[in-house]
């Protein structure tokens, strides 16, 4: 395995590669079976595999986790060893000395879900994934289904412009429980950790009450209450579309549940399809 720490290098190494065909999953780094699964979808769809690791300080607002983003390159290294990818771009700084003097402007997707609470995130995240896109020239790009606004919005904007690159989004990965991977799970004490686990219960919950016929928002607004009565301080419960990100008037095959919360300090999400038929009450 490669690994290369400037855009210069990864070109050189890719330029005899550019027949074959190049998967890209990038990260932040701190790998988990989240991301393996992320990997092992990029061997089996292509013959070349590059992960990135880097931290993006553009897509963290001021009161966030950028400082104290776990960090655990070494063993990242292992991992990417282990699943035998071809090529670790880890690049040190992306972006010119005096800052980024153009940008994209994402429209009304991201003044939702996440977006609502994280005004910038979403321009750090399309800001670094087009940089690593032009470095990297893939075929094909894989994003997990976890950050769901984010794999929307990226597919909107490779729609959008253009862009020679096919997005491809995959499953979220689970603890035993029921609770999303997320790099930020190991900020949680053990007590935390417990009640993390009632986001993805939460959802499924919903589910099956919005099966069972009872009326979505009042569904939700008991949910939210629940969560509080845990102390799990609730950023936004909402039913949308899965591609437009979007209300809908009633449920149909779109439809997608997301959550958002903090278990102490800790911001964590997830997402599950909803199949039922039923109106939005
Ligand atoms: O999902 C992530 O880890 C990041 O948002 C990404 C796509 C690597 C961009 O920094």
């Amino acid at each position: 395995m490669n690994i290369v720490e400037t855009s210069q290098e990864i070109r050189q190494y890719l330029t005899p590669l550019r027949h074959e065909r190049i998967a890209f999953v990038p990260t932040m780094g701190c790998l988990h079976e989240g991301h393996i699964s992320l990997i092992r979808k990029a061997k089996r769809l292509a013959d070349i595999v590059v992960v990135s690791i880097y931290v993006n300080p553009l897509q963290f607002g001021e009161n966030e986790d950028f400082d104290t983003y776990p960090k655990t390159f070494d063993n990242d290294v292992e991992i990417c060893k282990k699943e035998g990818i071809d090529c670790l771009f880890h690049p040190h700084n992306l972006y010119p000395e005096d800052g980024m003097k153009v940008s994209l402007q994402i429209n009304d997707m991201q003044h939702v879900l996440c977006g609502k609470s994280r005004p910038n995130h979403f321009n750090g995240v399309l800001t670094v994934v087009n940089i690593l896109f032009n470095i990297i020239q893939p075929q094909i790009a894989i994003f997990g289904e976890k950050d769901w606004q984010q794999l929307a919005i990226i597919k909107r904007m490779v729609s959008d412009l253009h862009m020679p690159v096919e997005i491809i989004g995959s499953e979220i990965i689970r603890e035993d429980d029921g609770l999303a991977m997320s790099s930020r799970n190991r900020y949680l004490n053990p007590k935390q950790r417990q009640q993390a686990v009632l986001l993805s219960q939460t959802l499924t919950k919903i589910k099956n009450n919005i099966k069972s016929h009872q009326k979505t928002a009042e569904i939700i607004q008991i949910s939210k209450e629940e969560l509080e009565n845990h102390h799990i301080s609730i950023d936004y419960i909402e039913i949308l579309d899965e591609t437009t990100l979007k209300p809908l008037a009633s449920i149909n095959s779109k439809a997608r549940i997301f959550i958002a919360a903090y278990i102490g300090n800790t911001r964590l999400i997830d997402n599950s399809k909803l199949t039922s038929m039923e109106k939005i009450a």
